[in-house]
Order: structure tokens, then C-alpha cells, then sequence
């Protein structure tokens, strides 16, 4: 087995297809499981917790411990990154919140090298890498840059995105300073990550859909280029995983042109769209409807055999098409643990 990784996932995200899927699950620690809600008590505001290496790597083994998926996801969050560079960041009940960031006098203010603020992520990466089992791989990740810009600019979610869409449009010399500037963080972020032990990463680009082709393949597909180019420079063998959400045709585009290794699947792609002309070209990951898992039964009995039988000749990595909802019953993942074990 020279050259074979003891790591399934690892083995899809070179390419191979296995027999049975290995999988992860986006946002596997988390509100849905009674041990996150102890530890998150502990651990007074979320960044708190976040920046808290030993209980940020217990969050990240937790999932693992209790499932045994084929994947730990680092426990961290992608907008540290916006607070690291400067911009007040908290979470509230109705998600984070940042002070808007203006053009040019918000973009002077930030702190290009203020992500040196995240050496506690790199101390969980540690942490959770130690206490994994070796043929588990543990994931690190940021935002793209096009989905950290979006929170900053608008200081939260939004319905329309007119604010960082509008600044795009008038001024994007200035727009584009901001992007670069989120491209050399998350590549430091992410270089620091791996060096720190872990053994793939993934791109969020969790509103790569709300953008017409062209502004997509220069503030989604251009960005995620540069980055994936620049860490291979220093990590060849690193896989990078690229989650362009709601990207719908564009997915093509971007699995043609953005570098990335492989291609993580929301919950609206077509089934043989992925496999005849986005799996003929990258590993693909996804996309199970978060809700099937949430509803369970024979429910989630039918989407995953869907799934499986669509994409499971191909080099594949189980996942859902976004993260797990809060209210989902844990004996559901159990459930589904066992199906992919099929
Ligand atoms: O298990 C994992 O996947 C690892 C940890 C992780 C978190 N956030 C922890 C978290 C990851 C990979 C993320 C990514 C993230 N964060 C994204 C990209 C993926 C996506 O969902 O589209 C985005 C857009 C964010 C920003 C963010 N963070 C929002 C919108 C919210 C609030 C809404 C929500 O879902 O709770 C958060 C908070 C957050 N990030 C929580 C967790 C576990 C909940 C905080 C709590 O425990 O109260």
C-alpha cells in the first residue's frame, strides 16, 4: 500500500472510489449535541470559546468520538479572521454581528497582520491532531474571502448584499483592496493551520450564489486561485477543498478554473449534473439535504441511497449540502453512520 493513506478521506480526495464513502459532516460539533451545549456553558462568549485551544479541540474530537466519521473539522469560526484584522465581531441569538466595515477609512483602519491574534487555532490544531486516531484526518478551513468580505460589509447577514455587492460594483479598485488583503490573511491562516498538523482545508465560500458569472469569477473563482496557487507553492500535497454555495452552473467554472482539489456540494445540486460534469473532473463532496438528516427515517434512508448511487463510483466524500441544524435528533447521525457503513 506505498503511497496509500491510512486516511479515507484522504484516499477520495486523491481520487480514489472506495466501496464505502468516507464522510464528515459540515458543522459536526455543534448546538445539536448535549456535550457541546456542557462544554459551551463552560466557556463563556463564543469567541472565548473559540480561542480557548483545549476547549475548542474537545468540541472538534466530540462528533468524532461519539460517530466515528472519517473526519474531524477544526472547532473554530470563519469570521475570528474579520475580528483578528480588526473589526469588533460578537454573536448574538440572531447570529454575528460586526460594525460595518466603510470603504476606504475602514479598510485603513484594519491590521494586516493581526491574524498573528489566531495563534490559539493553531494550538487546538494541535491539541485535536494528537488526540486523534491516525486514520482520522482532522480539516482545517477559513471563509473565502468573498463570504468574509460579505459579513464585514454588511455587518451581518443580509437579505440583498447590496452593501458589499454595491461597493463591488462603484469602486471595485477599492473593493479589490479589501479582497486582497482577505487573500493574504486566509493564506497565512490557512499556511499556519496546516504547518500546525492538519491534513486537508476547505474554502467556505458560503455566498459564492449571490453573484452574476462575471463578478463570480472575480471576486469567488479569482480569489480561491490565488489562494489554492499560493499554498501549493508551499504545501503540493495539500488538499484543498472548495464550497462555493449556491454556485448552481458556475460550479463547472469554478472546478475548471479555481485550483481547488475538490468540490464540496450544496444541498441544490443536481445529482447528475455533479456526476457527469463536476465529478468527471474533481473529487466531490455533499449533499445531503440538512433537513433529510433532521427528519430521519425513511426519509434520510432514500435521500442517502440517492446520493450514493448517483456518486458513489466516483471519487466521493459523504457530507451534507450545509451544516447540521441545531435541532437535529443525534440518533439520526448515528442512523446515518450506519447506512454509509453499508
Ligand atoms: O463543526 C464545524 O463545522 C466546525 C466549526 C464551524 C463553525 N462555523 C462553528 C460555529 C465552521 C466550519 C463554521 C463555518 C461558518 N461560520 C460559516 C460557513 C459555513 C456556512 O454555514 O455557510 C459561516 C457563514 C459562519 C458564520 C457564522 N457563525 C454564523 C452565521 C453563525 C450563527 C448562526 C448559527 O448557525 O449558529 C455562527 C456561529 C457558530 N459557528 C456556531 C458554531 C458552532 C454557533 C455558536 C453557538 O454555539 O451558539
Amino acid at each position: 500500500m506505498a503511497g496509500k493513506s491510512a486516511k479515507r478521506l484522504l484516499r477520495a480526495l486523491a481520487g480514489d472510489a472506495m466501496p464505502t464513502p468516507p464522510w464528515w459532516l459540515m458543522r459536526q460539533a455543534g448546538r445539536y449535541l448535549p456535550e457541546y451545549r456542557a462544554l459551551r456553558a463552560r466557556a463563556g462568549s463564543f469567541i472565548e470559546f473559540c480561542l480557548s485551544p483545549a476547549l475548542a479541540a474537545e468540541a472538534t474530537l466530540q462528533p468524532v468520538r461519539r460517530f466515528g466519521m472519517d473526519a474531524a473539522i477544526l472547532f473554530s469560526d470563519i469570521l475570528l479572521v474579520a475580528q483578528a484584522l480588526g473589526q469588533p465581531l460578537d454573536y448574538t441569538d440572531d447570529g454575528p454581528r460586526l460594525a460595518p466595515l466603510a470603504p476606504e477609512s475602514g479598510l485603513r483602519a484594519l491590521r494586516r497582520d493581526g491574524i498573528a491574534a489566531l495563534a490559539p487555532v493553531y494550538e487546538t490544531v494541535r491539541l485535536a491532531r494528537a488526540a486523534l486516531p491516525a486514520e482520522v484526518a482532522l480539516i482545517g478551513f477559513a471563509g473565502a474571502p468573498w463570504t468574509v468580505a460579505t459579513y464585514m460589509v454588511e455587518g451581518g447577514a443580509s437579505r440583498d448584499y447590496h452593501r458589499v455587492k454595491g461597493w463591488a460594483y462603484r469602486d471595485p479598485g477599492g473593493f479589490a483592496a479589501l479582497m486582497n488583503l482577505l487573500v493574504e490573511a486566509t493564506v497565512a491562516y490557512l499556511a499556519e493551520q496546516i504547518v500546525a498538523g492538519v491534513d486537508a482545508v476547505q474554502l467556505f465560500d458560503s455566498w459564492a450564489g449571490v453573484l452574476p458569472e462575471a463578478e463570480f469569477v472575480r471576486w469567488v473563482i479569482q480569489p480561491t486561485k490565488e489562494i489554492a496557487l499560493r499554498l501549493k507553492r508551499r504545501f503540493p500535497a495539500m488538499p484543498i477543498i472548495g464550497f462555493p454555495r449556491g454556485a448552481g452552473v458556475l460550479y463547472e467554472r469554478y472546478a475548471a478554473e479555481s485550483g481547488v482539489d475538490a468540490l464540496g456540494l450544496d444541498t441544490t445540486v443536481s445529482l447528475a449534473f455533479a456526476r457527469d460534469r463536476l465529478q468527471t473532473k474533481l473529487p466531490v463532496q455533499g449533499n445531503l439535504d440538512p433537513v433529510a438528516l433532521f427528519v430521519g427515517g425513511r426519509v434520510l434512508e432514500e435521500a442517502v441511497a440517492t446520493i450514493r448511487d448517483a456518486l458513489g463510483d466516483g471519487a466521493f466524500v459523504f457530507n451534507l449540502g450545509h451544516g447540521v441544524l441545531p435541532q437535529t435528533p443525534p440518533e439520526n447521525i448515528a442512523a446515518l453512520s450506519r447506512l454509509l457503513a453499508q
